[in-house]
């Protein structure tokens, strides 16, 4: 008898909830679920995030699947640690005022045409795939030698490539810097030399510079969350802060 009652209790209840208003029906709801650890959707760790959407004067490239790391070889790469807004001097935006802009902070193009190592290939998620790197800078020490005197010595250097595939024309460029250890150690990323060539870039940039009567200034926003922090994927397995600046240059 008591067993019969309580058998009448629960489904009198289960009727009740399966009726009740106050129950949501989940299957109408539009409540957009991210899962971002699925097997084949993307993964996000070491304080990487989702991709940022309506950024001004650049496009995260992780929208239309490329990413933060530049292709050096087929699974390792390195970061590309700084952008250049395209809200900055249009002058700069272009190939030639871009060189200027790198001979105004220090750097100049690569020595008498030389070229060590291999191009790099990035993909900015512009419709363009991974394309190869459409420069390649170098500091100088001094005017005589210039970029070949580097080249023997280390330093600091950088790759850059332009967003401007139809998919994601920003203009903007995306730069991989880094620091290099002498020839002798056939030009071997510093330890901490990825960190320590954005800084430097960075450091510069934000001073302010002139070149040929033409002075910048440049504002810098620093992003977390765009590409991993540590080694994972890191060509030569330096560690990087996980960190990208976002310059806007100003012509003063
Ligand atoms: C993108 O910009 C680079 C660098 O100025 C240039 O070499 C390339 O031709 C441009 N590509 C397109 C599709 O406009």
């Amino acid at each position: 008898m008591q067993l019969h009652r309580a058998v009448l209790l629960l489904s009198t209840f289960f009727v009740f909830v399966r009726s009740s208003p106050l129950v949501l029906d989940n299957d109408n709801e539009q409540v957009p679920i991210v899962v971002p650890n699925l097997p084949d959707g993307p993964v996000y760790e070491d304080g990487e995030l989702p991709p940022l959407r309506d950024t001004d004067g650049w496009i995260d490239p992780r929208l239309n699947g490329g990413r933060f790391l530049d292709f050096t070889t087929k699974r390792l790469g390195e970061p590309l640690n700084i952008i250049i807004s395209a809200l900055s001097d249009p002058y700069i935006l272009e190939e030639d005022g871009f060189r200027d802009y790198a001979n105004s902070i220090g750097f100049a193009g690569e020595c008498l045409g030389l070229h060590y190592g291999n191009l790099h290939d990035a993909d900015l998620g512009d419709g363009l795939g991974r394309k190869p790197e459409h420069l390649l800078i170098r500091q100088h020490y001094f005017p005589i030698f210039g970029t070949c005197w580097e080249s023997v010595r280390g330093g600091h250097h950088f790759r850059a490539w332009r967003q401007n595939g139809t998919i994601a024309n920003s203009g903007a460029w995306f730069i991989g810097a880094s620091k290099e250890k002498d020839s002798s150690k056939n030009h071997k990323i510093d330890d901490d030399g990825y960190n320590i060539g954005r800084d430097y870039f960075v450091e510069k940039a934000i001073a302010g510079s002139r070149w040929q009567g033409k002075w910048w200034k440049a504002d810098v926003e620093w992003h977390t969350g765009l590409m991993p922090r540590g080694r994972r994927g890191v060509n030569h397995g330096i560690a990087i802060d996980g960190r990208v600046a976002v310059l806007t240059v100003k012509r003063l």
